[in-house]
């Protein structure tokens, strides 16, 4: 009987800790439920957005059609006939009869600087921009970096960007590391021919000579200029933010090389804003478009559906010439607020790396104008770099850039086809607009 009592003694309290730890668990399961699952979700898809991107680009890359690796043939192309156009226009056909940069600024409205096959003008405009007489040099006080204006005979004024690095240099760092690449900006302004958005103002190449400078310099650039003792070579270090008399440009042999940028008149009045993609510039400071993949929304929200695809228009256009500095972007107010590419200075840094953070707005917003990816696709296959050297040929050369970055643009390329094309997978909207 005793062992009996016992048992039962035993059993009760086997049943009260067994009670016990369901209560426990039932409470741990709701405290969990309610706290961690809401959080953790979103925290995964939100965090590092940039990042994922670029591993499902790159993933859609490598199952990219090979399609895409064949050119279009001319006959079959509207917008090959239209570049033929264009090509033919950039050749040399008018001689001085009638002014030039004012049929330039004449053809300027809303859909851009010049009809998408440009005009009969253009290489004789170009080669004009490229041998004017200079009467004036000063220093350009806008932006950063030294810049200086020319003025010709006729009072049309160029914007002078030198040359500072070898085009072979590669320039290391963060995307918008170093200064302005005069190349970039004369190769930016072909590229935006080929890619259908004629907004960035004409740039050639041009070369100033010692005695050039010398004679046309006005008081104020004059006080930076000076002869160095040892090379006897012309340096300036203008006015500007970054200028320093220890940071001069220099001539190698009496030559100042750099680009000559068209300077819209002051009647077409410019109007700057903040681009909604823009970088923090701060290191390790992240803009909230790097961490979250539904910025777009909120960039929908407060901006024209036309001009959200602007700005996609704009990264697809950055992300080919390696430019990660587009923080503002210009419109033109006369011309219902048309955008502009302006100041592309900052391209063609490093042929092996291709930023596609650059390309967020496409990969955010996963729409693309339909006009711009027919055009896209017109130029695969080896076409793209093709029809830029054929444009080099004519007025500049083709060593303008190095072979990697031609190598670069062609890779770019396929990148963004890469990206249009995961968009459409992932989406039962429809992606082109
Ligand atoms: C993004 O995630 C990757 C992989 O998890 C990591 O290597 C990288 O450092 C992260 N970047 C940032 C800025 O958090
Ligand atoms: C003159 O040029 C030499 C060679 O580039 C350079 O080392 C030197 O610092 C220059 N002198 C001045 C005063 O800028
Ligand atoms: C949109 O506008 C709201 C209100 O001004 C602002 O809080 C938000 O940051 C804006 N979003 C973007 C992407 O500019
Ligand atoms: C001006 O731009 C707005 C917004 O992009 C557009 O809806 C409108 O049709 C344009 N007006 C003209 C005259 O093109």
């Amino acid at each position: 009987m005793i062992y009996l009592r016992c048992y039962y003694k035993y059993y009760y309290i086997t049943l009260l800790s067994i009670f016990l730890v369901l209560c426990l668990n039932v409470y741990l399961v709701f405290f969990f439920s309610k706290d961690v699952s809401p959080v953790r979700t979103p925290a995964v898809i939100k965090h590092n957005a940039t990042y994922f991107a670029t591993q499902n680009i790159m993933n859609s890359l490598s199952k990219l059609d090979k399609e895409y690796d064949l050119p279009v043939p001319t006959f079959q192309s509207n917008v090959l006939r239209e570049l033929n156009v264009l090509l033919s226009n950039l050749k040399l056909k008018i001689n001085g009869d009638i002014d030039l940069f004012a049929a330039t600024i004449k053809v300027m409205n809303q859909n851009g600087l010049m009809p998408l096959h440009g005009t009969p003008y253009l290489g004789s405009t170009i080669n004009l921009l490229k041998t004017s007489k200079i009467i004036k040099t000063y220093n350009a006080f806008k932006g950063t970096q030294l810049k200086l204006i020319l003025m010709f005979e006729n009072k049309q004024e160029v914007l002078f960007k030198p040359k500072w690095y070898l085009e072979s240099d590669i320039i290391e760092g963060s995307v918008y590391a170093g200064k302005d690449r005069y190349n970039g900006e004369i190769i930016a302004f072909y590229i935006s021919l080929i890619l259908g958005f004629p907004r960035v103002p004409i740039v050639v190449k041009r070369i100033l000579d010692a005695s050039e400078l010398h004679e046309t310099a006005n008081v104020g650039l004059k006080k930076t200029m000076y002869i160095n003792s040892t090379t006897k070579e012309t340096c300036v270090y203008g006015k500007c933010y970054y200028c320093k008399r220890e940071d001069p440009v220099c001539t190698k042999s009496e030559r100042l090389e750099g680009a000559a940028i068209f300077h819209l008149p002051p009647n077409i009045k410019l109007k700057q804003h903040l681009h909604p993609w823009r970088r923090t510039y701060i290191e390790n400071k992240r803009a909230r478009w790097e961490d979250d993949n539904d910025y777009c929304d909120s960039v929908k929200s407060n901006y024209s559906s036309e001009r959200v695809l602007d700005f996609i228009d704009v990264s697809i256009f950055d992300f080919i010439i390696g430019n990660g500095d587009r923080h503002r972007y210009e419109v033109v107010e006369q011309f219902n607020n048309t955008i502009l590419l302006i100041d592309n200075g900052k391209s063609f840094g490093n042929p092996y790396k291709d930023h596609i953070d650059i390309l967020a707005p496409l990969y955010q917003c996963c729409i693309i104008r339909l006009k711009t990816w027919e055009r896209l696709k017109s130029i695969k296959g080896g076409t793209f770099t093709s029809i830029l050297q054929t444009m080099l040929d004519i007025h500049e050369t083709l060593s303008l850039l190095t072979l990697p970055h031609y190598h670069a643009l062609e890779r770019r390329l396929k990148i963004i086809y890469a990206t249009v094309v995961m968009c459409q997978r992932k989406s039962d909207k429809s992606v082109l607009k």
